[in-house]
């Protein structure tokens, strides 16, 4: 390990693309040799969290044994030199995004708390009153329902949902006919966790700010498997995690047009958000600190740049190649299967697969096939309406990324197989 954090900046950085070779990618992550009950993992789990590659691991270790400080704050050596590391990471996800500035760049714990602070933040700035409209969709994450019910209770405002089709596409035609003059927000998911929905986030953005009405997208589940460029989207704000994208826990990014961000009221108070403190009057200091008070999480926000270098330094048209193949695949070989129903058949889906299986309880699927040592999601998914539009008390859930393989795939039909044959 280096202990020139120079050097180690340096090597994040890309000079061309690495070839997607699938061996020398599981190399990059070292749980995947693990074995689970006596068999080699299988990680279909990926929507709940991603595992995470060396060099991220690397990273966050790094900062601890080497640069370990407070930041924004000392004039000492290794201040500065964490302060320039956190940063950094700003800048990467920046360019990642393509944001217009990294002032644009908020760190937040992940999605969750972005879309809270947004809420909150958007009630007490009164930019929601009452009789005001909400739009979201019947596929939100709780993570996109609940701080808007807590809004709309607090400022007498409606939630209105644009509802799903059978397939698990949003009627379009609904959510024309939904935005009307009241409607002062839509806030909807980019890819559905639950059904892989890749929803058409652009068509959205442009009819809603036809009518001078902002847009926030929940990108937790497509910053991982598509290029987002949210200059090229327009939208004004764009929320994500960093453990679904590979990088670690407990960091995430609110992405705000500038305008949208200094018009809203600071979420939290406290150390590095100010410019003035008196007893009588505090000033605040300018994007990003006026949303970031307090110590962050210094070592996530390194670690989250790291994994954002990680997927830069793959040309993404490969990764999406490869997924869909292991989406089209799974979804082939589970639809061989007697007596299962994939649950989101949109016409447009990345990286998911949700199912059912006549009979068998989610529950006894998946803890049947980690037995195998294959781990995949079953449950509501965060994602309890979801459930309720299909009459479902849960569904059962593989979920890719661009470690995954064809053989995974296999296991897991083998896996399920042998779950039908025990419930004969
Ligand atoms: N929202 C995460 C999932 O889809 C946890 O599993």
């Amino acid at each position: 390990m280096q202990n020139e954090s120079e050097t180690v900046v340096k090597s994040r950085t890309p000079l061309k693309y690495r070839e997607f070779n699938i061996d020398q990618i599981r190399d990059d992550f070292p749980i995947l040799k693990r074995t689970v009950n006596g068999k080699q993992l299988v990680y279909l789990d990926n929507a709940a969290t991603t595992q995470k590659p060396q060099s991220v691991i690397d990273a966050t270790t790094h900062y601890y044994t080497f640069e370990n400080a407070n930041i924004h704050r000392g004039l000492h050596f290794l201040s500065e030199v964490a302060t320039e590391s956190y940063e950094q990471a700003r800048l990467k996800v920046k360019e990642y995004i393509n944001a217009m500035s990294a002032s644009e760049i908020i760190f937040v714990r992940g999605a969750t708390e972005a879309i809270n602070l947004l809420a909150n933040t958007m009630c007490r700035a009164g930019i929601i009153g009452e009789g005001d409209e909400i739009i979201i969709t019947e596929m939100e994450h709780h993570a996109n329902i609940v701080p808007w019910q807590l809004m709309c209770e607090r400022n007498k405002a409606k939630l209105k949902v644009v509802p799903i089709d059978d397939n698990g596409d949003i009627i379009v035609g609904e959510y024309d006919k939904l935005i009307n003059d009241k409607t002062k927000l839509v806030s909807i998911v980019h890819i559905s966790n639950a059904l892989g929905t890749i929803n058409p986030v652009k068509e959205i953005i442009k009819t809603a700010h036809s009518r001078g009405v902002p847009v926030i997208i929940d990108g937790s589940q497509a910053v991982q498997h598509q290029a987002v460029d949210v200059q090229e989207l327009d939208c004004d704000f764009y929320v994500f995690s960093g453990h679904k994208m590979y990088g670690p826990t407990g960091i995430g990014i609110l992405y705000g047009k500038t305008k949208m961000l200094e018009n809203l009221p600071p979420y939290q108070g406290g150390g590095d958000m100010i410019r003035k403190v008196t007893f009588e009057k505090t000033t605040f200091d300018d994007l990003p600190n006026k949303f970031e008070a307090g110590t962050p999480n210094i070592a996530g926000g390194i670690g989250l740049g790291v994994a954002v270098d990680y997927l830069k330094s793959f040309n993404m048209s490969n990764i999406i190649k490869h997924e869909e193949e292991l989406l089209n695949y799974a979804t082939e070989k589970l639809l061989q299967i007697e007596g299962l129903r994939i649950i989101g058949n949109a016409k447009k889906k990345s990286s998911v697969v949700s199912f059912v299986i006549d009979g068998i309880h989610p529950y006894d699927i998946g803890t049947i096939i980690d037995t195998d040592g294959i781990a995949i999601r079953t449950g509501h998914h965060c994602t309890q309406p979801i459930m309720q539009r299909y009459n479902l008390p849960a569904t059962a859930r593989a979920s890719f990324a661009l470690y995954n393989t064809l053989e995974e795939v296999d296991k897991l039909v083998v896996g399920i197989k042998k779950v039908i044959s025990m419930f004969k």
